[in-house]
Protein backbone atom coordinates (compact mmCIF):
# COMPACT_ATOMS: atom_id res chain seq x y z
CA UNK A 1 0.00 0.00 0.00
CA UNK A 2 0.89 3.15 -0.87
CA UNK A 3 0.26 6.72 1.24
CA UNK A 4 0.17 9.78 -1.13
CA UNK A 5 2.23 12.52 -0.40
CA UNK A 6 -0.86 15.15 0.86
CA UNK A 7 -0.48 18.44 1.45
CA UNK A 8 -3.08 20.38 3.02
CA UNK A 9 -3.59 24.27 1.61
CA UNK A 10 -5.06 26.93 3.98
CA UNK A 11 -6.94 29.64 1.70
CA UNK A 12 -5.90 32.93 3.25
CA UNK A 13 -9.07 34.17 1.72
CA UNK A 14 -10.81 33.76 4.75
CA UNK A 15 -7.87 34.78 7.29
CA UNK A 16 -7.96 37.74 9.76
CA UNK A 17 -6.33 40.58 6.91
CA UNK A 18 -5.56 42.79 9.75
CA UNK A 19 -3.66 40.39 11.60
CA UNK A 20 -2.36 38.51 8.46
CA UNK A 21 1.81 37.41 9.36
CA UNK A 22 0.16 35.96 12.35
CA UNK A 23 -2.50 33.93 10.98
CA UNK A 24 -0.03 32.20 8.39
CA UNK A 25 2.23 31.58 10.90
CA UNK A 26 -0.31 30.06 12.96
CA UNK A 27 -1.58 28.14 10.30
CA UNK A 28 1.76 26.24 9.10
CA UNK A 29 2.84 25.72 13.12
CA UNK A 30 -0.76 23.92 13.70
CA UNK A 31 0.59 22.13 10.62
CA UNK A 32 -0.40 23.09 6.88
CA UNK A 33 1.76 22.79 4.02
CA UNK A 34 1.18 25.04 1.68
CA UNK A 35 0.17 28.77 1.55
CA UNK A 36 -2.81 29.10 -0.81
CA UNK A 37 -3.03 32.45 -2.09
CA UNK A 38 -6.24 33.90 -3.71
CA UNK A 39 -5.43 36.27 -6.24
CA UNK A 40 -8.72 37.87 -7.54
CA UNK A 41 -9.08 40.86 -10.29
CA UNK A 42 -12.60 42.19 -10.41
CA UNK A 43 -12.36 41.44 -14.00
CA UNK A 44 -11.88 37.45 -14.16
CA UNK A 45 -13.73 37.41 -11.15
CA UNK A 46 -16.48 39.60 -9.28
CA UNK A 47 -14.09 40.03 -6.46
CA UNK A 48 -10.68 41.61 -5.35
CA UNK A 49 -8.11 40.52 -3.25
CA UNK A 50 -4.74 40.65 -2.67
CA UNK A 51 -1.11 41.06 -4.89
CA UNK A 52 2.51 40.54 -5.07
CA UNK A 53 3.13 42.95 -2.37
CA UNK A 54 0.94 40.47 0.26
CA UNK A 55 2.85 37.66 -0.80
CA UNK A 56 6.35 38.92 -0.55
CA UNK A 57 5.45 40.74 2.93
CA UNK A 58 4.42 37.23 3.54
CA UNK A 59 7.96 36.49 2.97
CA UNK A 60 9.26 39.27 4.82
CA UNK A 61 7.19 38.29 8.06
CA UNK A 62 9.24 35.14 7.64
CA UNK A 63 7.12 32.34 6.06
CA UNK A 64 9.08 29.73 4.75
CA UNK A 65 6.14 27.39 3.81
CA UNK A 66 5.70 26.89 -0.09
CA UNK A 67 2.91 29.45 -1.10
CA UNK A 68 0.49 28.53 -3.56
CA UNK A 69 -0.76 31.51 -5.86
CA UNK A 70 -4.25 30.37 -7.57
CA UNK A 71 -4.40 33.57 -10.07
CA UNK A 72 -8.32 34.21 -10.86
CA UNK A 73 -7.06 37.52 -12.84
CA UNK A 74 -7.00 38.15 -16.62
CA UNK A 75 -4.74 38.26 -18.43
CA UNK A 76 -1.79 36.59 -16.80
CA UNK A 77 1.11 36.96 -18.04
CA UNK A 78 2.33 41.01 -17.31
CA UNK A 79 1.87 39.45 -13.27
CA UNK A 80 3.25 36.10 -13.04
CA UNK A 81 7.28 37.87 -12.77
CA UNK A 82 5.72 40.24 -9.87
CA UNK A 83 4.55 37.37 -8.12
CA UNK A 84 7.39 34.77 -8.84
CA UNK A 85 9.94 38.00 -7.47
CA UNK A 86 7.51 38.28 -4.52
CA UNK A 87 8.58 34.40 -3.42
CA UNK A 88 5.81 32.51 -4.78
CA UNK A 89 6.43 28.63 -5.28
CA UNK A 90 3.41 27.66 -7.42
CA UNK A 91 1.60 30.16 -9.71
CA UNK A 92 -1.92 28.66 -11.41
CA UNK A 93 -4.10 30.35 -13.53
CA UNK A 94 -7.11 29.75 -15.60
CA UNK A 95 -7.14 28.40 -19.11
CA UNK A 96 -10.06 30.97 -20.48
CA UNK A 97 -7.81 33.84 -18.24
CA UNK A 98 -4.28 33.37 -21.00
CA UNK A 99 -4.50 34.05 -24.54
CA UNK A 100 -1.34 31.68 -24.93
CA UNK A 101 -1.58 29.19 -22.20
CA UNK A 102 1.67 26.98 -23.75
CA UNK A 103 3.48 30.17 -23.14
CA UNK A 104 2.13 31.56 -19.83
CA UNK A 105 3.13 28.27 -18.65
CA UNK A 106 6.49 28.60 -19.69
CA UNK A 107 6.50 32.50 -18.47
CA UNK A 108 6.10 30.43 -14.92
CA UNK A 109 8.50 28.28 -14.97
CA UNK A 110 11.10 30.93 -16.51
CA UNK A 111 10.76 32.80 -13.87
CA UNK A 112 11.58 30.01 -11.34
CA UNK A 113 8.06 28.95 -10.28
CA UNK A 114 6.19 25.48 -10.22
CA UNK A 115 3.07 26.26 -12.58
CA UNK A 116 -0.35 24.46 -13.01
CA UNK A 117 -3.48 24.80 -14.50
CA UNK A 118 -7.23 25.56 -12.82
CA UNK A 119 -10.11 23.83 -14.14
CA UNK A 120 -13.55 25.90 -13.26
CA UNK A 121 -16.38 23.60 -13.11
CA UNK A 122 -17.53 23.53 -16.35
CA UNK A 123 -14.12 23.75 -17.82
CA UNK A 124 -13.34 20.41 -19.66
CA UNK A 125 -9.53 18.61 -19.44
CA UNK A 126 -8.77 18.98 -22.62
CA UNK A 127 -6.57 21.70 -22.14
CA UNK A 128 -4.16 19.53 -20.19
CA UNK A 129 -3.02 17.29 -23.18
CA UNK A 130 -0.41 18.82 -24.91
CA UNK A 131 1.09 20.57 -21.81
CA UNK A 132 1.77 18.06 -19.19
CA UNK A 133 4.99 18.60 -19.30
CA UNK A 134 4.86 21.60 -18.72
CA UNK A 135 3.14 21.51 -15.33
CA UNK A 136 3.53 20.95 -12.14
CA UNK A 137 -0.08 21.11 -10.55
CA UNK A 138 -3.38 20.35 -11.59
CA UNK A 139 -6.16 22.23 -9.49
CA UNK A 140 -9.68 21.07 -9.95
CA UNK A 141 -12.25 24.20 -8.76
CA UNK A 142 -15.27 22.39 -6.67
CA UNK A 143 -16.90 25.58 -6.67
CA UNK A 144 -16.70 28.49 -9.00
CA UNK A 145 -14.22 30.97 -7.95
CA UNK A 146 -14.55 34.19 -6.61
CA UNK A 147 -15.72 33.78 -3.32
CA UNK A 148 -14.81 31.72 -0.01
CA UNK A 149 -17.54 29.90 2.07
CA UNK A 150 -19.29 28.25 -1.13
CA UNK A 151 -20.97 24.69 -0.92
CA UNK A 152 -18.66 22.16 -2.83
CA UNK A 153 -20.66 21.06 -5.85
CA UNK A 154 -19.93 16.76 -5.96
CA UNK A 155 -19.36 16.63 -9.77
CA UNK A 156 -15.74 17.88 -9.01
CA UNK A 157 -15.34 13.97 -8.04
CA UNK A 158 -15.39 12.22 -11.29
CA UNK A 159 -13.40 15.25 -12.48
CA UNK A 160 -10.60 15.24 -9.70
CA UNK A 161 -10.82 10.74 -10.88
CA UNK A 162 -10.65 11.70 -14.52
CA UNK A 163 -7.34 14.35 -13.62
CA UNK A 164 -5.94 11.19 -11.49
CA UNK A 165 -6.11 8.97 -14.41
CA UNK A 166 -4.49 11.45 -17.04
CA UNK A 167 -1.57 12.49 -14.21
CA UNK A 168 -0.83 8.65 -13.24
CA UNK A 169 -0.71 7.92 -16.98
CA UNK A 170 1.52 10.84 -17.14
CA UNK A 171 3.77 9.21 -15.33
CA UNK A 172 4.99 12.89 -13.88
CA UNK A 173 5.28 14.26 -10.74
CA UNK A 174 2.34 16.51 -10.87
CA UNK A 175 0.65 17.22 -7.40
CA UNK A 176 -3.95 17.26 -8.02
CA UNK A 177 -5.32 20.21 -5.69
CA UNK A 178 -8.71 20.82 -5.47
CA UNK A 179 -10.18 23.89 -4.48
CA UNK A 180 -13.69 25.24 -2.50
CA UNK A 181 -16.08 24.18 0.07
CA UNK A 182 -13.32 21.40 1.36
CA UNK A 183 -13.16 20.62 4.72
CA UNK A 184 -13.27 17.62 7.66
CA UNK A 185 -16.53 15.99 6.35
CA UNK A 186 -15.73 15.77 2.86
CA UNK A 187 -11.96 15.22 2.79
CA UNK A 188 -11.91 11.29 2.61
CA UNK A 189 -13.51 11.68 -0.13
CA UNK A 190 -11.97 14.10 -2.11
CA UNK A 191 -8.70 12.06 -1.41
CA UNK A 192 -9.92 8.92 -2.07
CA UNK A 193 -11.11 10.70 -5.67
CA UNK A 194 -7.38 11.07 -6.13
CA UNK A 195 -6.52 14.52 -5.03
CA UNK A 196 -3.35 15.04 -2.81
CA UNK A 197 -3.44 18.81 -2.48
CA UNK A 198 -6.41 20.30 -0.37
CA UNK A 199 -7.05 23.67 0.00
CA UNK A 200 -9.43 24.88 2.72
CA UNK A 201 -10.14 28.38 3.26
CA UNK A 202 -13.30 29.10 5.54
CA UNK A 203 -13.48 25.29 7.00
CA UNK A 204 -10.12 26.11 8.94
CA UNK A 205 -10.38 30.03 9.17
CA UNK A 206 -13.43 29.76 11.27
CA UNK A 207 -12.02 27.20 13.97
CA UNK A 208 -11.81 28.57 17.68
CA UNK A 209 -11.38 32.01 19.11
CA UNK A 210 -9.25 34.85 17.52
CA UNK A 211 -7.13 35.28 20.50
CA UNK A 212 -5.96 31.57 20.64
CA UNK A 213 -2.57 31.30 18.61
CA UNK A 214 -3.64 26.88 19.07
CA UNK A 215 -7.35 27.82 17.51
CA UNK A 216 -6.06 26.00 14.53
CA UNK A 217 -4.47 22.91 15.54
CA UNK A 218 -7.55 20.89 15.92
CA UNK A 219 -8.73 21.33 12.45
CA UNK A 220 -5.90 20.23 10.88
CA UNK A 221 -5.41 17.45 13.30
CA UNK A 222 -8.78 15.96 12.09
CA UNK A 223 -7.58 17.03 8.60
CA UNK A 224 -4.62 14.68 9.13
CA UNK A 225 -6.80 11.97 10.36
CA UNK A 226 -9.36 11.88 7.70
CA UNK A 227 -6.33 11.80 5.29
CA UNK A 228 -4.96 9.02 6.93
CA UNK A 229 -8.05 6.92 6.50
CA UNK A 230 -7.89 7.28 2.86
CA UNK A 231 -4.15 6.91 2.74
CA UNK A 232 -5.02 3.39 3.94
CA UNK A 233 -7.04 2.85 1.32
CA UNK A 234 -4.54 3.51 -1.68
CA UNK A 235 -3.00 1.26 -3.83
C1 LIG B 1 -12.43 30.53 -4.49
C2 LIG B 1 -11.00 30.37 -4.00
C3 LIG B 1 -10.84 29.41 -2.91
C4 LIG B 1 -11.59 29.71 -1.67
C5 LIG B 1 -11.78 28.46 -0.89
O1 LIG B 1 -12.43 31.31 -5.63
O2 LIG B 1 -10.16 29.96 -5.07
O3 LIG B 1 -9.46 29.18 -2.62
O4 LIG B 1 -10.98 30.68 -0.87
O5 LIG B 1 -12.53 28.78 0.23
P1 LIG B 1 -13.50 27.73 0.94
O6 LIG B 1 -12.63 26.62 1.45
O7 LIG B 1 -14.13 28.54 2.01
O8 LIG B 1 -14.47 27.24 -0.11
ZN1 LIG C 1 -8.09 29.27 -4.64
Amino acid sequence: MRERDYKIAPSILSADFARLGEEVTNVVAAGADFVHFDVMDNHYVPNLTIGPLVCQALRKHGVTADIDVHLMVKPVDRIIPDFAEAGATYITFHPEASEHIDRSLAIVREHGCKSGLVFNPATPLDYLHYVMDKIDMVLIMSVNPGFGGQKFIPSALAKLRDARRLIDASGRAIRLEVDGGVKVDNLRAVAEAGADTFVSGSAIFSAGKASDPHRYDSVIHAMRAELAKAGAQRV
